[in-house]
């Protein structure tokens, strides 16, 4: 194996398919641009949509290779293993209805063993196993075509797997666009399998994806449906990070000399900070050490973007950002690091990329800014919650007691904004217990609301999520108000459920919304956030709510006492809450999506924030 730095890996990737007839194309930013679908660029592929589609003809012709920079959050709780990784570069190579599987596969084995210098033997590939029945609807046939190539190349049937749609599969995840079946390149890094199952996919570490095939043959419609897409094209990915660590034998990504410098200077802050280090052991440590690199590489990233405009908060895009950096300020204090660090990490990863991306010299000034006020605005948080779990411990003691109840600690999170892990970690150190069931419990029944939050959110630990989900309860209910204005009373709701990233709303209603009829129903909802309509409670009875008008769910089940929530005379709704207290706090509304949940029931996704 060639021990390659990533420059030169880049450089050797897009001379190579230069060398096929590929033109080299820029990378786009990492906040896309007109996809609203998406709150970063997330692959190769984002900023390429409208010429796979065949929208239009790409300029640079019908072979393209590049370099994209790529945050991707939903593996975060994976993030300190040895590859998961927040930002990453993708290396691509791409076919607009040109070249196919043939090709594809066969330079992507050239340029992995004649080329980087891996073993044939090393390589293990996955393939896509098909679905459905011949001749029934929804049927996909699997891949052997690739299988085939494969096979022709030299990777025998052992090394070649065949799984299904979860693992073979790629396309914008839970929208409509260009996908199809892909295969993907695993490299064995000679570690003992972890049981009988262990195959490329497994997450022990045994093998290690480095680069994704994809044949782009189908749409994925508005009905959830794959239809031809009517072109053949190609999109790959090649996770630049993975593959330097592979190439150099590092066990980890964080040990190749992407990280160096980064590591170098957390380890740095460590021995800096001085006295006691905290308790927390080796392994939890390193963890902390690459969560922190992680975090900040990926936030400095996203804040020297040349679109600009990402700044931390509490919603969308801005909140991935506010959460990224929380973090690695949480993790920093368990290594003892204080304040000032993310300035300082920014300078270091500024340092290592700007020769590649000019933007992280040109806009580290702001950057330093950025950083600088959330890390102080959420140290003064944390501060503030230590202060009051001092006060809850010491309580406690004097009682004689040993277990900070659920509702404490709950408590603490949701109204100071204190990470419930560091309740834990505090509470360990004074020798406390902390009633993990009672807190999530209170957690749920704060969450009745929408029964909905994605748990994954919440695990962040951080107070704003919930911010979010109510502003987007809130918006549910202006939506429900301005579907009746421009459907009619009988489009009545059946369904909800609420991220941090979006609102989805199901209700009756027999046919596709007209565009007409979705432009109303924003214009309206617009209309009422701009008036600033103050939202109110009250203490009620069913029956008496019902009489004022209320909208109530149908079958639902309400006790003798309700809360009946009004905005303005716009909306008036049974529900428990909880929402914001004006209706100006939503920022704005657009909807994303309209389109059929089940027969009779339409869905639509919208989302809140300072939308272009
Ligand atoms: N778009 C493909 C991926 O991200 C290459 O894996």
């Amino acid at each position: 194996m060639r021990n390659l730095t990533a420059d030169e890996l880049r450089e050797e990737y897009l001379k190579f398919f230069e060398s096929k007839g590929h033109v080299r194309i820029s990378g786009a930013s990492v906040i896309p641009e007109n996809d609203p679908t998406v709150l970063f660029t997330t692959a190769g592929m984002h900023p390429l949509v409208p010429y796979l589609m065949g929208e239009m003809p790409h300029p640079a012709g019908t072979r393209l290779t590049d370099v994209q920079k790529c945050v991707r959050t939903g593996d975060i709780d994976e993030v300190g293993d040895a590859a998961h990784l927040t930002f990453f570069e993708m290396l691509g190579n791409w076919s607009l209805n040109d070249y196919f599987k043939k090709e594809a596969i066969s330079w992507s084995f050239e340029f992995l063993t004649k080329h980087l210098g891996f073993s044939p033997e090393q390589l293990n590939v996955t393939v896509f196993r098909g679905e459905g029945k011949e001749g029934e609807d929804g049927y996909i046939p699997a891949d052997e075509e690739a299988v085939e190539i494969w096979k022709s190349v030299g990777i025998p049937e052992e090394r070649i797997f065949r799984l299904p749609r979860e693992d073979n599969w790629w396309g914008p995840a839970g929208t409509t666009g260009p996908c199809g079946p892909d295969t993907e390149m695993f490299i064995d890094t000679g570690k003992a399998k972890c049981g009988d199952g262990c195959r490329p996919g497994c997450h022990c570490g045994k093998y290690i994806e480095i680069w994704n095939d994809v044949f782009m043959q189908y749409n994925k419609n508005e009905e959830g449906r794959f239809v031809p897409l009517g072109r053949h094209n190609v999109d790959t990915g090649m996770g630049v990070e993975r593959t330097v660590c592979m190439l150099s034998g590092a066990p980890t990504v964080y040990d190749t000399e992407i990280f160096a410098p980064i590591m170098a200077a957390i380890e740095e802050l460590a021995a800096a900070s001085g006295g006691e280090p905290p308790s927390v052991s080796d392994e939890e440590r390193l963890r902390a050490k690459r969560i922190v690199a992680d975090h900040m590489r990926t936030a400095t990233f996203i804040l020297c973007d040349p679109k600009g405009g990402v700044k931390p908060g509490n919603i969308g895009a801005n909140y991935v950002l506010r959460r990224l950096i929380r973090r690695a300020v949480r993790y920093a204090r368990m290594l003892g690091i204080g304040p000032g660090f993310t300035v300082k990490l920014a300078e270091v990863i500024c340092e290592k990329y700007r020769h590649v991306y000019p933007e992280l010299g040109v806009n580290l000034a702001q950057c330093r800014l950025d950083l600088e006020a959330e890390e102080k605005r959420f140290n003064a948080t944390l501060d503030k919650g230590e202060a009051m779990y001092l006060k809850v411990a010491e309580q406690l003691k004097a009682h004689g007691q040993s277990q900070i109840s659920g509702k404490t600690a709950f408590k603490l999170y949701d109204t100071f904004g204190f990470p419930f892990e560091m309740t834990c970690e505090m509470a360990a150190k004074d020798g406390l217990t902390v009633d993990k069931e009672g807190f999530e419990e209170a957690n749920r029944k704060h969450q009745e609301l929408s029964r909905t939050t994605s748990a994954g959110s919440f695990k962040a630990g951080l107070q704003d999520n919930s911010a979010v989900v109510t502003r987007m309860h809130t918006a549910t209910h202006l939506l429900h108000a301005a579907l009746h204005r421009v459907l009619g009373p009988t489009a009545n709701q059946k369904g909800s459920n609420i991220t941090a990233e979006r609102l989805r709303f199901d209700f009756t209603w027999p046919e596709k919304m007209t565009d007409a009829q979705i432009a109303e129903v924003e214009r309206l909802v617009n209309g009422w956030i701009q008036e600033g309509i103050p939202v109110t409670k009250k203490l009620t009875t069913v029956e008496e709510a019902k009489a004022e008008g209320a909208m109530a769910l149908f079958g639902a089940k309400y006790g003798d006492q309700v809360s009946l929530y009004s905005i303005g005379d716009v909306s008036k709704e049974i529900c428990c809450g909880p929402h914001v207290e004006n209706t100006s706090e939503l920022g704005s509304f657009k909807i994303q999506k309209e389109q059929s949940s089940s027969a009779g029931v339409r869905r639509i996704k919208a989302v809140i924030g300072n939308l272009s």
